[in-house]
């Protein structure tokens, strides 16, 4: 990054413009190239998702072209990277993206997502970290620092409270504040404090009752004046709902755009005063700024090969080893091996929706093991992209399969299951593979599952299987990386960054989740192990588990408090007979005093590679206020006095060693909360406990779902009406064409992009509402038309045909 322009140089610039100039500024042209103004030298923006590998949409290929992007590297998704739990890796990863984003001329890189796994099935979980704020907040920070590093913005999304896809574009995340500060904005917090991103997205969704577009106390209050960001803040595509309020909110920018209403709204409200000049020239300004600082070097050279091997590290140190009765690693010439399971050449290897790259290529662990000349029978088993079975196949894999001494059933969620812009309903793998793989289990076979999903699954026959190596979405060289692993080339080292419940039933928030657009985060601070670790789940696997080819010992852990810091030493030793690596978990069992607590909460992790038989002496530290908690009365952290306990741990569920750790620097434990809360949230709740309301300190907002069709209402609700149902068909119909049509290609590579593409499209409309169409749509459906069937859907007929007839928009509008 250059240092920002001496302020000055931009305040004179803004003198300059005209009002209209500068409306312009504050939005996109198009999806992914945002105003300049020729006339005095500005350029335009040019940004990009995202967080796996840069998508820069080829020229010819229509305003979003989701498909069709230049080639470039395909990294892990972001779970799969924080599953290394080696932030190394996430700095590696955001710099190589950050090279290629500035070669192909890239200003803003819209990435990282940080938002928190609130649910197993949010259909986005791929693209984010982890449940726990403090690795969300870890790897963030230094992904953030790898993409700035060459000269490119980074944009933190989805700010905040973004935790479902189908109720994405209206919902409204009903969220107490503790929770959310503990939980919901700290990984944001730590990432802007630490890494200072230039620019910050905002979430679609509504947060305890107000856009986050429009959020005044999430967008300034906290964000700008508490942890003093001085970047610019976007919106997600299409997330603006009140242009002016956004503004005045400090949403600056509006993303992709090209939305004639907001222009004129603006103009209109500055020239009547309802919004200050000062606050749009600031807004302006931020702009400005922005465009100054970026300085990606488009003359930087790619190393390709480099990145791809970056890729393959991170894929073999995010695969996680979640069961292992011995027979992995496979011995080379080890029996007759038999494969199923048509991942194993389709492997899936990245999430569709916004986050979507086109590698130059892709190694599947087909081609992986015929690099080895693996000697291996393969049947397909089931399709990929189909989660029906299909017979014929079936069989043909349980016949591959008798005679087998290992069978290797590569499985996991398709990319019809799991996609940005819609949730999954189960977390069941496709019936065709739980039909396939039972068969196969009860047929006696020694079968070892290898998954490919970005969210966790249910695992059928878990006890019965020989071995599970999670390969989450691994990127472009995924199969490599399974290679290795499978054949003992390299020692699994990832641990999961969720927890994996036995059902979506177990989860935390399973009385709440994809039930209605008012979600009701009753669980408050229980997310996660934070909840199973005191509901007492029985756990399919545990937050930081992971299994390695060796055994890790863990002993004389010592805790110095050194002023403002914790220090904790640790002996590890590699006690099997493999080089490997563990990660060290501390936790903090909490003060057990009056204010409710999770049971322990991860505090700080290193990651040690240790050769057979070796020792080392791992150092961890944090800070004392850290173990500070947010109470509701004072809006502030407050750090109690008590007992503690530092745990060292090799995942939530497998403490090893514990010291005491008596805090006497804060205050005395007191509740903040009336006594019913007291009392609901001693345990974590189950379901939606009477005193929610009471945490949240005000009524529960009712969900109401409307049934017409109206600006704000999901086109899924609206299609029970004449309006809403003409227009359902109207749009889903053209999507459900497009994806035919992409269904109806040859195979090829470029056909499944298309696929999923298309499938996420056809999957997210239902969930938009008129208004976020109008808004994300770069003028495809102009706002006046969007109010004009509004008003027709809501009983105004001759309004809405006036607004429909008008072609001036700045003459009507919401006024
Ligand atoms: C996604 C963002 C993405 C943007 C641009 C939105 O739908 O939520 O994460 O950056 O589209 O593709």
């Amino acid at each position: 990054m250059t240092a920002s322009p001496p302020p000055a140089t931009v305040d004179s610039l803004v003198a300059g413009l005209t009002l209209d100039e500068k409306t312009l500024l504050l939005e996109g042209v198009d999806a992914w190239n945002t105003n300049g103004v020729a006339r005095l030298g500005v350029r335009r923006l040019f940004v990009t998702d995202g967080p796996h590998g840069v998508r820069k949409v080829r020229d010819n290929a229509g305003a979003f072209g989701l498909a069709e992007a230049e080639p470039s590297t395909s990294f892990p998704t972001s779970t799969t990277l924080a599953k290394t739990w080696n932030p190394r890796l996430a700095h590696e990863v955001g710099a190589a993206i950050g090279r290629e984003s500035a070669a192909l001329g890239v200003d803003v890189l819209l990435a990282p997502g940080v938002n928190i796994m609130r649910s197993p099935l949010c259909g986005r979980n791929f693209e984010y970290y982890s449940e726990d704020p403090l690795i969300s907040g870890v790897f963030g920070a230094a992904f953030v620092r790898g993409v700035q590093s060459e000269g490119v913005a980074a944009s933190v999304k989805h700010f905040a409270a973004n935790s479902n896809e189908d109720f994405r574009f209206t919902g409204d995340s009903v969220v107490d504040e503790r929770a959310l500060r503990e939980i919901y904005l700290r990984a944001f917090e730590r990432i802007v404090t630490e890494a200072a991103p230039a620019t910050v997205m905002c979430a679609y969704n509504r947060l305890n009752g107000t856009y986050c577009s429009e959020n005044a106390e999430l967008l300034t209050g906290i964000l700008r004046d508490e942890w003093g960001f001085d970047g610019l803040v976007m919106t997600d595509w299409g997330a603006t709902r009140d242009r002016v309020a956004g503004l005045a909110a400090g949403c600056d920018l509006d993303m992709p755009g090209e939305v004639e209403h907001n222009r004129a709204e603006l103009k209109a409200a500055v020239e009547d005063g309802r919004l200050s000049p000062e606050t749009l020239d600031r807004a302006v300004g931020r702009v400005l700024a922005l465009i100054d600082r970026c300085a990606p070097d488009t003359a930087a050279s790619v190393d390709a090969a480099a990145h791809a091997a970056l890729a393959e590290e991170v894929a073999v140190e995010g695969a996680v080893l979640l069961a292992n009765d011995g027979v992995l690693p496979l011995s080379a010439p080890g029996g007759r091996l038999v494969v199923v399971g048509e991942m194993f050449e389709k492997m899936r290897f990245q999430g569709a929706g916004s986050s979507l790259v086109s590698p130059p290529e892709a190694v599947s662990p087909k081609d992986a093991f015929e690099r080895r000349r693996i000697d291996h029978a393969y049947a397909p088993g089931y399709r990929a992209l189909d989660a029906a079975p299909d017979a014929a196949l079936e069989s043909a894999a349980l016949a591959a399969a008798a005679h087998a001494d290992t069978v290797l059933f590569f499985g996991g969620l398709g990319d019809l299951e799991e996609s940005e812009g819609f949730d999954r309903t189960t977390m069941a793998l496709p019936e065709a593979q739980v039909r396939l793989l039972s068969a196969l289990v009860d047929s006696g076979a020694k079968v070892v599952l290898v998954l490919s999903a970005g969210a966790p699954v249910e695992i059928p026959h878990a006890e019965e299987l020989a071995a599970v190596l999670l390969l989450s979405l691994p990127g472009m060289r995924g199969g490599e990386a399974a290679a290795r692993l499978l054949f003992g080339e390299a020692n699994p080292s990832g641990r999961l960054t969720e927890s994996w419940p036995a059902t979506a039933a177990d989860s935390s928030c399973a009385d709440d989740f994809g039930r209605d657009a008012v979600s009701q985060y009753y669980e408050s601070i229980y997310v996660g192990y934070r909840f199973h670790d005191r509901a007492g789940t029985a756990l399919r696997y545990p937050f930081g588990h992971g299994q390695s080819y060796t055994r890790f010992e863990h002993r004389e852990l010592d805790v110095t408090p050194d002023g403002e810091r914790i220090h904790a030493q640790v002996t590890v030793t590699n006690t099997g007979d493999r080089d490997g690596a563990e990660v060290v978990q501390l936790y903090v069992r909490n003060n057990r005093g009056r204010v409710f607590k999770a049971d322990k909460e991860l505090r700080a992790f290193t990651k040690t590679w240790l050769a057979a038989g070796a020792s080392t002496r791992v150092e961890l530290s944090f800070p004392l206020a850290d173990l500070a908690y947010w109470d509701v009365a004072d809006h502030g952290w407050v750090l109690e006095n008590g007992e503690y306990e530092v745990l060292v741990a090799a995942s939530a569920a497998d403490i090893r060693l514990s010291a005491p750790l008596v805090v006497h620097e804060g205050r005395a434990s007191l509740s903040p909360y009336p006594p019913a809360v007291d009392l609901a949230y001693a345990e974590p709740p189950a379901e939606v406990p009477d005193a929610f309301a009471a945490l949240l300190g005000r009524a529960v907002p009712p969900a109401r779902r409307s049934h017409r069709l109206e600006l704000e209402a999901r086109l899924a609700d609206a299609r029970g009406s004449f309006l809403g149902g003409i227009m359902y068909r109207a749009v889903v119909g053209r999507v459900q064409r497009d994806f035919d049509a992409a269904l109806a290609l040859p195979a090829s590579p470029e056909r499944d992009a298309k696929v999923k593409s298309a499938h996420f499209v056809l999957r997210m409309m239902p969930s938009m509402s008129l208004r976020a169409m109008a808004m994300s749509s770069a003028g495809e459906l102009p706002y006046h038309v969007a109010a004009g069937l509004a008003d027709l859907g809501t009983g105004h007929p001759l309004r809405g045909i006036r607004r429909l007839l008008s072609r001036r928009q700045g003459q009507e509008g919401n006024r």
